[in-house]
């Protein structure tokens, strides 16, 4: 267990999860917990850098420990813990904060893209990178599993963190972003230029794990694909079948060659239908474990278990921060 590289990632609870969180995030993880010491984390603190309901909230806690369980996270390999049960996530934070630029945080493109969204966009949003900071560098991760979007995110992280080393002397690991080649981007399945997003506006481009056979299938079928008439991989001119291609290979375990061949003399309805069944079969079993989850005394044991070993390690490294500041009486 000591030798092994450490590894941590996080999810906000802000909707029912994705296919795209599962392809981008969650089966990465499944594979990585063999090999790395593995803490993973829901980010509800994140979640409220945008508006959200407190009830919303409180069941999509829930609801995403069970389905990281569900997906095969396994909480004898991870340390699974609920991100504002820890305390020190938050003050580690806002040590940081002073030791982070503004200049640098008006760059972070999430921040662009949200905060243009909501002229009433709070400072939270603005900080946010300097949580997922704290969050990664509390526990001297080596490597961060995440989709391509939140590479800026690590990678602002090791600034700050090689920043500080720098004026106080070694404190943190630099962690570095771990973004699996299989840890495709997956697009919306109605506008493909865009990501396939929990808070996306048009239900009908996302698929939820959670998502009656019916409505998996529907929202399939309906995609946008285009006129070519060929089912090939080329995001440029078919980003709309290079997506369900990518969907394909996710829950098949085929490579995009293989997809290709396969579906060589296929149309797209045949492709489309094809996707939609492999896609129900994957999910069907994560939904059945999770039913059997959601209201059992097994996930409050695991996320004790997860909280009060997480804060035993982050009140070491918060001792350590505050000693190195000054903030010592
Ligand atoms: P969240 O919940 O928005 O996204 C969770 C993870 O899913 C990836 N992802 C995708 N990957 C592929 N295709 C998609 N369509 C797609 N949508 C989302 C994201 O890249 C991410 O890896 N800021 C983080 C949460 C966080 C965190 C951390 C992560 C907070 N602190 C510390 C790692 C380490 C986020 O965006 O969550």
């Amino acid at each position: 267990m000591e030798n092994k590289k450490r590894m941590l990632t996080g999810l906000q609870p802000t909707g029912v999860i994705t296919l795209g969180n599962y392809v981008g995030a969650i089966k990465q993880m499944v594979e990585y917990q063999e090999k790395y010491d593995s803490y993973i984390f829901i980010a509800d603190m994140h979640a409220i850098t945008m508006p959200i309901e407190p009830k919303k909230l409180k069941e999509n806690i829930r609801s995403l420990v069970a389905l990281y369980v569900a997906c095969g996270i396994d909480p004898n390999k991870n340390k699974i813990f609920i991100q504002s049960e820890n305390e020190y996530h938050a003050n580690v934070s806002w040590m940081l904060e002073c030791n982070t630029y503004f200049g640098e945080l008006s760059r972070m493109t999430q921040f662009k893209e949200k905060s243009k969204k909501n002229a009433n966009f709070s400072c939270g949003l603005f900080t946010y990178p300097v949580l997922m900071a704290a969050d990664i560098l509390i526990y001297d991760t080596d490597l961060v599993p995440v989709g391509i979007d939140q590479k800026q995110h690590v990678e602002i992280a090791r600034d700050i963190a090689d920043r500080f080393n720098k004026k106080y002397g070694e404190t943190f690991v630099l962690p570095e972003p771990l973004i699996s080649e299989q840890a495709t981007k997956i697009m919306d399945l109605q506008d493909p230029t865009k990501k396939m997003s929990k808070s996306s506006e048009n239900p009908k481009g996302i698929i939820r794990i959670l998502d009656d056979a019916e409505v998996i299938r529907k929202n399939i079928m309906s995609a946008t694909t285009d006129s070519l008439a060929q089912i090939k991989f080329d995001k440029e001119n078919q980003p709309g079948i290079s997506n369900l291609i990518n969907i394909y290979s996710a829950v098949t375990d085929l490579s995009i060659k293989e997809i290709e061949n396969k579906f060589a003399n296929s149309q797209y309805g045949e492709f489309k239908k094809e996707v939609a069944d492999k896609v129900i079969i994957k999910l069907s079993e994560i939904k059945e474990r999770y039913y059997e989850l959601i209201s059992s005394k097994e996930l409050d044991k695991i996320l004790d278990e997860g909280r009060d070993a997480t804060r035993k390690i982050a009140k070491i490294k918060y001792e350590k921060m505050k000693e190195k500041i000054g903030l010592i009486r």
